[in-house]
């Protein structure tokens, strides 16, 4: 009887899941997602073309939503008048669709949301619904399966099942930087609601960081960097969103938030991506502690978006060369490997990988 492995994010989304995720998918039976939608966008890198999965594993816009509709998908989830995907096989199907049509065109009408104005990928809703009708019919060739059954019944027969998770820890509902998050839950808990799998039947924790941080759309930020440092991780990085082409906001990496972040999904083995950003930097830098209110403290405040944070910094020597072509984990930089010496010292979990380059072939583990 094996268990779940699971791979999350532990920051503000954009940590580098698809990359790992695909890294590791040799090693495993079956990968699954455990929640968000297209809200998330994962990329791969292998034989020099980029690939952006959306659903595949492996609104409102105050708060900067992707306007993918997962909020509203979440209401009417929990507001228990949501559509499943097995429905879409019941012949009443086009009628409970109509009815909750009615009720979202409603909404609209009262928030003065100017619907025939609103595009989606270039179509009008009109249009978009005539095509997301029509790919019902695609869906509909496929076997639709209770996955609660099919992951534990893979699990006693001892397969190898990796979830896989999409946003990230910071933007969990529950947990993340409410209300500055998305509408699931992003954390291992979320493995458990997602996939139909007990607490017990948990295995690895696989968290995944950048080697600094960033953020797409509103919210709290405490080491957030508005100087030419900032630009330059957003250049070097090329942080722009996957799934909306935002520039990404970039800063130092946030132990507090990283260890709050290990905290709660119980994280055994951490990997850091890109790294290979920094690499011209005379200095790196991560921030050990908040201090608010002339107070230091290591932890995310409960009014962590009205309260002023100052990140206190400690400064890293650069290790000043390209990391192309290391092959082995303790072939990096002295330097580099100070620093990731000093995250596994903070957060209190050992670094299982890092990442030096989009490519799959760039993975060094530590063992
Ligand atoms: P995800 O949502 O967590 O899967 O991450 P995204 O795909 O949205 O964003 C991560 C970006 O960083 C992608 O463009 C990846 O190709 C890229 N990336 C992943 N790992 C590395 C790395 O180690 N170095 C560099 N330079 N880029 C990386
Ligand atoms: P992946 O899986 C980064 C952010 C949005 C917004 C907030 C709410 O690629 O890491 P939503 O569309 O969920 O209502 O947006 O969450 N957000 C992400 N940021 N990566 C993501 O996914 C994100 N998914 C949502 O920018 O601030
Ligand atoms: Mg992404």
């Amino acid at each position: 009887m094996s268990k779940v492995d699971v791979l999350l994010g532990l920051q503000w989304g954009d940590e580098g899941k698809g990359k790992i995720v695909d890294v590791l998918t040799p090693g495993y039976d079956v990968i699954a997602r455990f929640q968000g939608g297209p809200n998330a966008g994962h990329t791969l890198e292998f034989n020099g073309i980029k690939h952006v999965l959306h659903i595949i594993p492996s609104g409102n816009s105050k708060i900067g939503s992707t306007l993918k509709g997962i909020g509203p998908a979440y209401t009417d989830k929990i507001a228990r008048s949501g559509l499943r995907v097995g429905d879409i096989m019941e012949f009443d199907f086009l009628e409970k669709y109509e009815l909750l049509k009615v009720q979202h065109l409603q909404t609209a009408h009262t928030l003065k949301f100017d619907i025939a104005a609103f595009t989606i990928d270039g179509y009008t809703i009109d249009e978009y619904e005539k095509k997301w009708l029509e790919s019902l019919e695609t869906l509909k060739q496929f076997r639709l399966i209770n996955s609660e059954y099919f992951i534990n019944h893979c699990l006693d027969e001892g397969k190898k099942v990796l979830a896989e998770g999409a946003q990230g820890s910071m933007l969990d509902i529950d947990f993340g930087s409410y209300p500055f998050v998305t509408s699931s839950s992003t954390i291992t808990a979320g493995v458990c609601t997602g996939l139909g799998v007990a607490p017990s039947r948990i295995g690895r924790v696989m968290g995944i960081s950048k080697a600094y941080c960033t953020r797409v759309g509103a919210g709290p930020f405490p080491t957030e960097l508005f100087d030419s440092t900032g630009t330059r991780l957003c250049e070097i990085g090329h942080e722009y969103g996957a799934t909306t082409g935002r520039p990404r906001r970039c800063g130092w990496i946030d132990i507090p938030a990283l260890r709050y972040a290990c905290m709660l999904n119980g994280v055994t083995h951490l990997f850091v991506t890109k790294p290979d950003v920094m690499n011209d930097f005379d200095e790196v830098k991560m921030c050990m502690h908040y201090n608010i209110n002339g107070e230091d403290t290591d932890e995310i405040p409960f009014e962590f978006n009205e309260v002023e944070i100052k990140p206190q910094l400690q400064s890293f020597p650069g290790w000043k060369q390209s990391l192309q072509g290391i092959s082995e984990y303790s072939k990096l930089p002295k330097n580099l490997l100070n620093y990731l010496d000093a995250m596994e010292k903070a957060t209190g979990v050992p670094v299982l990988a890092v990442s030096i380059s989009p490519d799959r072939k760039d993975v060094l583990f530590k063992q």
